[in-house]
């Protein structure tokens, strides 16, 4: 029988460090759902000991996922993996990652600390742990660069305190393809001990190589879990994609000989939740999820598939989770009817309370749209979704807004701030700029706007426009998106969700952490 790749998701963690990508507990829960429901094996589900917030967020998932192992990330000293077992108790499955640096650049420039004290800190750190838990996985941060006498030596250390995963960190995203492989067919071969750990590769994508990267470190290295997050999010180039290592491994199995726990048929659901959610647009030539991975523009092309399917196709659009855009509801559906397309959705709804707030968000959005989409139905549920209601501090209300050729264009949005209504006026060089300089006048942020995009939900000028903006403070970086048939309510709308997130508090990032937090 073929062997298992296990499939660790990191994109609540290593994803959610990129830039404005930090998500609230609600929003982590509902993409720790969609995980479970694409049948990943494990969740990193975030750094418990960065934040109150990041130890809420893993810890209701851990109360909530039954099926997948729910992971902490953890620095290599006692507190943090308390804080991790802390997190992820309340999980069936549950694992504690935790990790330190041992290349000689950041042992001596970023720890200050010497080999011997990494290697004694890294094996105190997993059998603290192991005191605890039976499932421990140890990452030598950079990894890859580390001098490969000293990495042997404290993987070999690693095990015999109780290691059950090793994972090899491509930090930087230095790696080529063989040699990467053949780097962890090496530490394989020369750690004694190397049998009694599953091996693992974590790739960062600098050099656009993380897939290939981590497939050589499957097939020339014989490593048995990949780490990836969903549309390869992650800081800088990001992270390996999941969904490309799953559907590598799947379409060539007759090179790869490996089986996979995944359900396949989730992947694009998940992209689009991640993307909706964190703001960061999928481009749309990236393979599998990209709104194109799937469309034929040249005749040849569309004749050859129509013809016969393989002739251009590798993968079939369905078995990944694209539907062809189907007209669900309308303006005259009822309750019923929402609620059994929300259920075939597989859109979790807690209560009849959030149902009937989604109903009514539902039947607002069909007064101005005829024709509701599969899409459209997502959307509702997630930028200004029922789980993130009770928390906006900022929150939209309405809008209007005036625009005249050869005019300057205005615009008055009431919002609530902390609960209180607001209305608030202001001119700007397009009906978009107006009503962010309207919401300004009043909250004063003086945050700056890095990004301002546009997408179009489903098709058509009737589309749904889902917009996102970046904003910068005081060396902050957040996303806020926000979806309406009216762009430019959409702009106020992410504007507002942007703020929000500017409100919470910032998060340690386990990479930056200051030496003496180890
Ligand atoms: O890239 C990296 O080194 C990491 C570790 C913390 C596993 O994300
Ligand atoms: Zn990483």
């Amino acid at each position: 029988m073929a062997d298992k790749l296990i499939i660790f998701d990191t994109t609540l963690r290593d994803g959610e460090q990129s830039p404005g990508a930090s998500m609230t507990r609600e929003e982590k829960l509902r993409i720790a759902r969609q995980l479970e429901r694409l049948k990943v094996d494990v969740i990193e589900a975030g750094f418990a000991a960065s934040s109150n917030g990041d130890f809420e967020a893993i810890r209701a998932i851990a109360q909530t996922i039954k099926e997948s192992t729910v992971c902490s990330l953890a620095r290599a000293n006692d507190r943090d993996i308390a804080r991790a077992l802390e997190a992820v108790a309340p999980a069936p499955r549950r694992r504690v990652h935790t990790f330190i640096a041992t290349s000689a650049l950041h042992m001596e420039k970023k720890l200050r600390m010497t080999p011997e004290q990494v290697l004694d800190q890294a094996v105190r750190a997993v059998s603290f742990a192991r005191n605890s838990i039976d499932d421990v996985e140890f990452s030598p941060e950079d990894g890859y660069r580390s001098d490969p006498d000293f990495l042997c030596r404290v993987l070999e250390a690693v095990i015999k305190a109780g290691a059950t995963t090793l994972n090899i960190p491509d930090t930087v995203g230095y790696g080529v393809p063989a040699l990467y492989g053949e780097f962890i067919h090496m530490l394989r071969e020369r750690v004694p001990n190397s049998d009694k750990a599953i091996w693992s590769v974590h790739c960062h994508n600098d050099l656009g190589m993380a897939v290939a990267n981590s497939l050589a470190g499957v097939k020339i290295g014989g490593a048995r879990q990949v780490e990836c997050t969903i549309n390869g999010l992650g800081e800088r180039a990001g992270n390996t994609a999941l969904e490309e290592i799953v559907m590598a491994v799947r379409t060539r199995r007759d090179y790869f000989d490996l089986e996979l726990g995944i359900d396949a048929s989730q992947i694009v659901p998940a992209s689009k939740l991640v993307s909706g959610i964190t703001g960061f647009v999928v481009q749309p030539n990236k393979a599998v999820v990209g709104a194109n991975a799937f469309a034929h523009a040249s005749g040849i092309h569309q004749d050859g598939v129509l013809k016969a399917r393989d002739t251009y196709e590798i993968m079939r659009a369905e078995d990944v989770g694209w539907a062809a855009n189907k007209i669900v509801l309308g303006k005259l559906s009822g309750r019923n009817a929402f609620k059994q397309r929300v259920q075939e959705l597989g859109i979790p709804v807690e209560s009849d309370t959030d149902l009937n707030a989604a109903f009514t968000r539902f039947k607002d959005l069909a007064d101005r749209k005829s024709e509701i989409y599969d899409e459209d139905i997502q959307a509702l549920f997630s930028a200004d979704g029922v789980d993130g209601v009770e928390q906006e501090f900022y929150k939209f209300v309405s809008m209007s807004q005036y625009s005249e050729t050869g005019k300057r264009p205005s615009a008055r949005v009431r919002f609530t701030v902390g609960g209180a209504e607001v209305n608030s006026e202001a001119a700007g060089n397009g009906p978009v700029d107006a009503s962010i300089r309207a919401i300004e006048a009043e909250v004063g942020s003086g945050a700056e706007m890095v990004l301002y995009s546009v997408n179009a939900i489903s098709g058509g000028t009737e589309a749904q426009g889902e917009v996102t903006v970046r904003l910068t403070k005081a060396g902050r970086i957040v996303n806020g998106v926000g979806t309406d048939p009216d762009i430019v309510a959409a702009s106020a709308k992410a504007y507002l969700s942007a703020l929000n997130k500017l409100h919470d508090k910032t998060k340690l990032n386990p990479q930056t952490a200051e030496e003496d937090n180890i």
